[in-house]
């Protein structure tokens, strides 16, 4: 089966990619550079040169494709409406394209506002509609299009995608960690982030396009919720840096954009993945990655 990747290059995406190439699929994946379109070529990849403002290059992998897998995100969190206009642009670019050919169509989501003061799970539908919400309500988007014949498929990731190498958000926490000499936390350090290692989303990907039904929600958790206290703790062992809590409103100061993330509570859980899939994460804990100096 011949899959067109956006993001092919990227953290996510380059660890899916090497599953998709492992388990037999052909890949095309989407490079704005020279650098990701040679990274990609090395491994036997395909290159369909484009950006993600670039819709006909899109529109065009998605037609050649058997199967598009979504992972591209601008991720310019000094401008999110930027960032949730592209990806809807691109969500409804993909969409149109496999409208009415029953192909899959996979796009990462995550499970960040899906609830309040409980696990989220895939029975809770994203309450993100239209183009002015978080990630330009691209799930629900995308979603919509299984009644236009596409078999859409929801990769739903923990705020922590984590391994050796991560440059996503507990990258840019130890980031703060290092500049300010001190390993923080907010508040009490008890809101949690459900996280997993980055093979086992890589696996779930794959294991997703070849076996999940259309409209599923599937999530990519290993852990249901780690405290972010006990990351920063890590952290701190981790630097050798004191552990300090940061009052709730001098979050934003200390932690700058990262701050937004990092005192919200986002546990969630994959019971109903895993039943569906037969997925069992085996990769490290969080912790265990950054005590392994996976963020130094
Ligand atoms: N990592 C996590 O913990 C996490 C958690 C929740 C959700 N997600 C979502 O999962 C998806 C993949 O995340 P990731 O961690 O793999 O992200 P990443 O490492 O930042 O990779 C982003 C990918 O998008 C590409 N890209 C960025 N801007 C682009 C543009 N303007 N045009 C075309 N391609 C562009 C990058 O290309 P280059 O390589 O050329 O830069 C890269 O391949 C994203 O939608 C992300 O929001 C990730």
């Amino acid at each position: 089966m011949r899959v067109f990747v956006t993001g092919a290059s990227g953290w996510i995406g380059s660890a899916t990619v090497d599953e998709l190439l492992t388990a037999g699929y052909e890949v095309t994946g989407l490079a704005r550079s020279d650098a990701s379109a040679a990274a990609l070529e090395a491994k036997g990849v395909r290159v369909r040169r484009g950006d993600l403002d670039d819709l006909d290059s899109i529109r065009g992998g998605a037609d050649e494709a058997e199967a598009v897998i979504h992972l591209a995100n601008k991720h310019d969190f000094a401008n999110m409406a930027a960032s949730a206009a592209a990806e809807r642009a691109a969500v409804q670019t993909i969409g149109d394209a496999l409208a009415g050919t029953g192909k899959p169509f996979l796009l990462a989501s995550g499970v960040a506002g899906l609830t309040q003061g409980r696990p989220s799970t895939e029975a809770d539908a994203s309450p993100f509609h239209g183009p002015d919400s978080p990630r330009g309500g691209s799930e629900n988007l995308a979603l919509e299009f299984v009644e236009r014949g596409v078999h859409t498929i929801s990769l739903r990731f923990p705020p922590t995608v984590h391994g050796a190498r991560d440059h996503g958000f507990i990258a840019a926490i130890a980031a703060v960690a290092r500049e300010k000499g001190v390993s923080g936390y907010p508040g009490d350090g008890t809101n949690r982030w459900a996280a997993v290692h980055v093979s086992d989303a890589a696996r779930l990907n794959v294991l997703g396009l070849a076996k999940a039904p259309a409209g599923s929600r599937l999530h990519a958790v290993a852990e249901e919720g780690v405290p972010a206290r006990e990351i920063a703790e890590a952290i701190g062992r981790s630097f050798g840096l004191p552990v300090a809590s940061i009052a709730p409103d001098e979050v934003m100061g200390h932690f700058g954009w990262i701050g937004m993330f990092f005192g919200m509570d986002l546990p969630s859980t994959s019971t109903a993945t895993r039943e569906l899939l037969g997925w069992t994460p085996v990769g490290p804990t969080l912790i265990e990655d950054i005590d392994a100096g996976g963020y130094q």
